[in-house]
């Protein structure tokens, strides 16, 4: 699977090291708040489990799945429910968990549907950026690592389903896609 890695953007202790910084910050800023956690599935798992491991305050979790990009690496502009919350957001501090943020589609129209359900406030976490890409003014309130204008995988992130076990960051051999 690594032979299939291009260029690794940051490794596996660099990535711990900043989602513990991210944890750390969102307890202080979160304490006493029992904010509603939403992980958005399916690239956020991960950093979704190891983020919370690093939120010493007490807290809730929940589910939501939204499609973006099928199998292609080209956002389709399209933003769908696939799974829904299983939690009522009305009155509560939503932090929303994110694996990348790219045209910021996603995000702006789940920030929308949140808002709406009343939330009390939304925050974005997300853990890499693609500033670049953006269509839509958007920032998220935490981000762990800038990233170049480029297709990346692991930590959660997939090409075609796959890499999402990889503990890195890396951009893939282009010759991948053609497969
Ligand atoms: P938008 O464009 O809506 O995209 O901000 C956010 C969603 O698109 C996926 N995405 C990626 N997935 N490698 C991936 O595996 C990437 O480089 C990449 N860029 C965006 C991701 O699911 C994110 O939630
Ligand atoms: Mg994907």
């Amino acid at each position: 699977m690594l032979n299939d890695i291009q260029e690794v953007l940051y490794d596996a202790e660099q990535i711990q090291q900043k989602v513990k910084e991210l944890g750390e910050q969102l307890s202080r800023d979160f304490n006493d708040r029992n904010p509603l956690v939403i992980c958005i599935l399916k690239g956020a798992f991960i950093f979704m489990a190891d983020l919370v491991k690093n939120m010493d305050i007490p807290l809730e979790l929940d589910f939501m799945a939204i499609s973006s990009y099928g199998a292609s690496t080209k956002s389709s502009g399209v933003v769908k429910i696939i799974k829904d919350l299983d939690t009522p957001v009305e009155g509560r501090d939503v932090l929303i968990v994110e694996d990348i943020i790219d045209s910021g589609l996603t995000l702006s129209y789940l920030i929308d549907v949140l808002e709406r359900r009343n939330a009390k406030s939304v925050t974005v976490a997300t853990l890499f950026d693609k500033p670049a890409g953006r269509t839509v003014d958007l920032e998220a309130d935490y981000t762990g690592f800038t990233l170049p204008d480029a297709f990346v995988v692991g930590y959660g992130l997939d090409y075609a389903e796959r890499y999402r076990n990889l503990p890195l960051i890396g951009i893939l051999k282009p010759e991948v896609y053609s497969k």
